[in-house]
């Protein structure tokens, strides 16, 4: 089954071309980065405009890319939720109309689980049960995924994102839009000890996050400090630090309440070297595994909506032709897809 996936919920147009005997067979990708960067955050209308502007063209390249043609296109998968939903409007409408005018069915992907199931695109996938950290700039969320599409909640932040506090934390200090990245390279020149930031919510029992405290030890910090670009780097090293072991310690939690062995991570903020790093080194120590996708199948992209809406058609589920969208969607509450294969 050749399975084409459209992801518009923020500023990234993604499109891939999944192939369930052949894998991925291409990807396209088109970033806003440069449209938002002068307002210094996503401006949800320029994004739904730029989504129409950029869409079609990127489904014309990856269909060319990959050699095929639209009839050989078996099913359509579209983000359908949460996100934006002026962005989200935009690929469930093109990718609901298409498998109309294809014949094909089509299926609503929702946008965690794309993350969720991305490193199944990997070689030597992870096989359930296993534990998810999804961390992206609207999620962070500790899953307990018993099987695919059994996702249990086991934890989630309370107030900001992990990514969302990289990114408010960057432009507090005058880093470009999108600051996750930004901050997570100035960290590279950062001298450790320098600062020190609290790990939140540590102390508490639980898997929920909290965030947005750290913001404000970094403004007071940054505030106090000459405002160097040392500081700058000593502060975004304390701060990568701190949001990093936070994760890190409700892993690690995580593995031990629910009793698995396997650690799977996704989403933009799983791009971070430093997380990675320390993940690796801390589930190697306790006989556990961790599992990521590479870096660009970590940020928002059409690869992981193509495969999550193939595993779900696959098991038979499509949409009835309508067009809708779920700006807020509960990943828990999805119907199971256990009896697929990955
Ligand atoms: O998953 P994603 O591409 O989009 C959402 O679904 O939100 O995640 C984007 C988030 C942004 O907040 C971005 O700053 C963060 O991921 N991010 C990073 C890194 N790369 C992306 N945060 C820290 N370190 C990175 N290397
Ligand atoms: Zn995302």
């Amino acid at each position: 089954m050749r399975v084409l996936g459209i992801e518009s919920s923020c500023d990234e147009t993604g499109v891939a071309l999944y192939d369930s005997a052949k894998g991925l067979l291409a990807q396209g990708l088109y970033s806003q980065i440069d449209l938002h960067a002068a307002y210094g955050g996503v401006v949800p209308e320029l994004a739904s405009r730029d989504h129409v502007r950029k869409l079609l063209p990127l489904i014309q390249q990856t269909l060319h890319d990959a050699g095929l043609t639209l009839t050989d296109i078996d099913g359509v998968a579209y983000t359908a939720g949460p996100g934006l939903v002026g962005a989200l409007m935009v690929g469930a409408a093109t990718g609901r109309a298409m498998a109309w005018a294809l014949n094909v069915p089509a299926i609503a992907v929702h946008h965690m689980e794309g993350h969720l199931l991305a490193p199944l695109l990997e070689d030597n996938p992870p096989q359930p049960p296993f534990v998810a950290l999804l961390v992206s700039g609207g999620h962070t969320q500790l899953m307990q995924v018993n099987a695919l599409g059994d996702y249990v909640l086991l934890g989630e932040t309370l107030d900001d994102a992990a990514g969302e506090a990289f990114d408010k934390t960057a432009k507090l200090m005058g880093l470009p839009y999108p600051g996750g990245p930004q901050l997570a390279k100035a960290a590279l020149s950062g001298r450790q000890g320098a600062f020190k930031f609290s790990r939140p919510m540590v102390n508490r029992p639980g898997l929920d996050f909290s965030f947005s405290g750290l913001k404000t030890q970094v403004l007071l910090a940054w505030q106090a400090s000459t405002q160097t670009e040392q500081d700058m780097a000593d502060i975004a090293l304390a701060f990568e630090e701190a949001v990093v072991d936070t994760l890190a310690i409700k892993c690690e939690r995580a593995l031990e309440l629910t009793g698995c062995s396997r650690l799977v991570v996704s989403g933009g903020v799983g791009a971070n070297r430093y997380l990675r790093d320390q993940l690796q080194q801390r589930t190697a120590k306790r006989d556990a595994q961790v599992f990521f996708p590479r870096l660009d199948l970590c940020t928002d992209n059409g690869a992981m909506i193509a495969y999550a809406g193939y595993l779900r058609l696959a098991a038979g589920q499509s949409e009835p032709p309508v067009v809708a969208c779920k700006p807020r969607w509960d990943l828990a509450g999805l119907p199971p897809l256990s009896h697929v294969a990955p």
